[in-house]
């Protein structure tokens, strides 16, 4: 894997398929995602987001996984996990586990103390969520409703 922390210009276009591809996500949260790569090339670190992304060794340099995350504004040292997305083809080989640890350790390099992170109650989302378990993270709130009527959105939080 290539490990790298600087946004380029074609990871819009790489976002954008790597998040689409893993059917997780509706339009809007893809364009979200986007959006987030396009104002940190246009702002650089001013944007408050910070990468994490690891590319395929081969030739093709295809992009495999990514995070996205920064510190929460208003806050003393906490910092929200916003996106995390392996490509289908490659989950469940480790890649998400080595892609929150990298983004743990520089967030705590960059002072944070607390790591929160969103994701849904619904079953589509046991899978996530068993992921963050198995990553250290604890559910610290649930929301019920939040997305939709019978959908939860849950807070798992890590103390760094
Ligand atoms: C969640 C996601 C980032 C995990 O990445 P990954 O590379 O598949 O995760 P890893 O291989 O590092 O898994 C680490 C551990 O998490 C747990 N886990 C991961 N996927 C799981 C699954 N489908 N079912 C149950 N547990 C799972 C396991 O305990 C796993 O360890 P093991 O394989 O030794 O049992 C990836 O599945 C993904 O992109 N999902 C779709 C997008 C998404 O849900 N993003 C988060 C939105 S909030």
């Amino acid at each position: 894997m290539k490990w790298r922390t600087a946004v380029r210009e074609s990871d819009s276009a790489a976002v954008r398929e790597l998040v689409a591809a893993t059917g997780f996500f509706t339009d809007e949260e893809v364009e979200v995602a986007v959006e987030l790569v396009d104002e940190t090339l246009a702002n650089g670190k001013s944007s408050g987001y910070e990468f994490v992304f690891a590319d395929a060794p081969d030739d093709s340099g295809r992009l495999l996984g990514y995070t996205c995350f920064g510190a929460i504004p208003m806050t003393v040292s906490s910092c929200d996990l916003y996106w995390i997305a392996v490509a289908p083809g490659k989950q469940r080989s480790g890649l998400g586990g080595q892609l929150i640890r990298e983004s743990e350790r520089l967030a705590k390099g960059l002072g944070t103390t607390q790591m929160f992170v969103d994701t849904a109650g619904r079953e589509k989302y046991a899978p996530t969520r068993a992921f963050y378990e198995r990553c250290g993270y604890r559910k610290a709130a649930v929301l019920d409703d939040f997305y939709a009527p019978g959908d939860a959105k849950v807070i798992y939080a890590k103390t760094l």
